[in-house]
């Protein structure tokens, strides 16, 4: 596929079919991840697969509750990536401490695209979640606690065809050439 339709074809996935997802397609989802670019090459990541249904059950009921109940499309996902962030190299966390940038989570948001990307490869939708509750989470799964879960991505069959219109600001909108405007 060409590179700007993979891109138009990524979309967030909400809602899947029954059906699971085999385990060769997500291991090629979270090669394009290992094959991402980092800070210092730090590959500072970590990837849990929950595909067990009571485990991926579990995993998705920390997305939501009956107040905020955005994410209840989670537990329709049969499958639940973790990300969880790894301190590999010392460089990139002493360098972004003093240029106060979290080099880790740019890494692990590059990461995440690619396993969405290749996703769509594989005839796939995902969705990126970042609202969970990390401590019952890392209970859940074994984490330690002192490491951090920066991302989950729900993984599955969509049970629609249909790409959407992106809702996006328009191009000039969004830059300029030589200086700030
Ligand atoms: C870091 C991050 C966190 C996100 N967290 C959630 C989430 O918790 N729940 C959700 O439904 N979508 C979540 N999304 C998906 C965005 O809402 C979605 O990417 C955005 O609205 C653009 O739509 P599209 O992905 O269909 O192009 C998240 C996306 C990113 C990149």
């Amino acid at each position: 596929m060409a590179f700007l339709e993979l891109v138009s074809k990524r979309q967030s996935v909400r809602d899947y079919l029954e059906k699971p997802v085999e385990r060769e397609k997500i291991e090629r989802c979270l090669e394009a991840a290992r094959l991402a670019p980092s800070a210092c090459n730090s590959q500072p990541w970590k990837f849990i697969v929950v595909d067990d249904p009571n485990l991926k059950e579990a995993v998705a009921r920390e997305t939501f509750s009956s107040v905020i109940s955005f994410n209840r499309f989670t537990l329709k996902a049969p499958a639940i990536i973790i990300i969880v962030s790894e301190n590999r190299k010392l460089l990139p966390q002493i360098g972004g401490a003093i240029k106060d940038k979290p080099y880790h989570l740019i890494d692990v948001g590059i990461a995440a695209e690619h396993i969405c990307l290749q996703a769509v490869e594989e005839g796939l939708g995902t969705c990126m979640v970042g609202w969970f509750n990390e401590s019952p989470l890392k209970k859940l799964l074994g984490i330690p606690e002192r490491k951090r879960i920066e991302l989950l991505i729900t993984i599955g069959y969509p049970s629609a065809e249909a790409i959407r219109k992106k809702n996006r600001i328009e191009l000039p909108g969004i830059y300029s050439y030589n200086k700030y405007e």
